[in-house]
């Protein structure tokens, strides 16, 4: 097992272009000695200021959504190919805000996931489970078919351009978030869904994040689970202090 971990912040609908420049600012100095990779992830049109303020630093940068076409007649899309062309790396898919207010489903997930890595980029999926799913104590079953489906089609190669990110949907922007416990087992389970899927070096190699009221108070705890490979930040990703801690403790 030699996995880096990976520490994204999710800013979901939050700054403007010169507030996203300012807080990459504050975040620069704060993560330059990271042994983990370090992602922001920005609304589309703080991108271009989010690649010139983290230009030259080891600092990625994600959008939080794709369209899966290259181009045409979609009014409103962004396409894969598009983000790739402006230089951005990564791709946050199927976070269930997208699920719940946009109408994402497993399906047009697993056509974003194709469509991104199609494009070059490294897709950052997001599953988990209800609070109403958990207290049916199907969990393991929502969260295998969210990741089978999505990653319906992708190669075991590709795979190394593949994040999950196992957000229980009643941990989001709660404050109340898994246990060590409750995030490992269902991260474990997760690989282990993989593991099916690729084979056991596959999924050994493939990183597997929380994500759910993770902050500067909770990440060493979390983050110290085996198979807790990093996390994707909320609400704690909007201040640079509380991010860089949660960045520091991701080693
Ligand atoms: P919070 O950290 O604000 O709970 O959000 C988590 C999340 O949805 C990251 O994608």
């Amino acid at each position: 097992m030699n996995r880096k971990y990976l520490i994204a912040g999710n800013w979901k609908m939050n700054k403007t272009p010169d507030e996203a420049a300012a807080l990459i600012e504050e975040i620069k100095p704060l993560v330059k000695d990271a042994t983990c990779s370090v992602v922001v992830g920005v609304p589309f049109v703080d991108l271009p200021a989010a690649l010139t303020a983290t230009k030259g630093t080891a600092i990625g940068v994600a959008a939080q959504n794709c369209y899966w076409e290259k181009s045409g007649a979609f009014t409103g899309e962004v396409s894969a190919d598009m983000l790739r062309a402006m230089g951005v790396q990564y791709v946050i898919l199927g976070h269930s805000e997208r699920r719940t207010y946009f109408g994402d489903t497993d399906h047009t997930v697993q056509k974003r996931v194709r469509g991104a890595l199609d494009a070059g980029l490294t897709v950052i999926l997001c599953v988990g489970e209800t609070l109403e799913q958990r207290e049916e104590g199907i969990t393991t079953e929502v969260v295998a078919m969210q990741t089978k489906i999505a990653l319906g089609g992708v190669s075991a190669e590709e795979m190394s351009r593949v994040v999950i990110a196992y957000e229980p949907v009643w941990a989001i922007g709660t404050g109340r978030t898994a246990t060590a416990q409750q995030a490992n087992e269902v991260c474990a389970h997760i690989r282990d869904v993989l593991s099916g899927l690729y084979g056991a070096e596959t999924a050994d190699q493939a990183l597997i994040q929380y994500g759910g009221s993770m902050n500067a108070g909770n990440a060493a705890e979390l983050l110290a689970q085996p198979d807790v490979d990093g996390g994707l930040i909320g609400g704690a990703s909007l201040k640079a202090a509380d991010f860089a801690t949660i960045v520091a403790a991701a080693k």
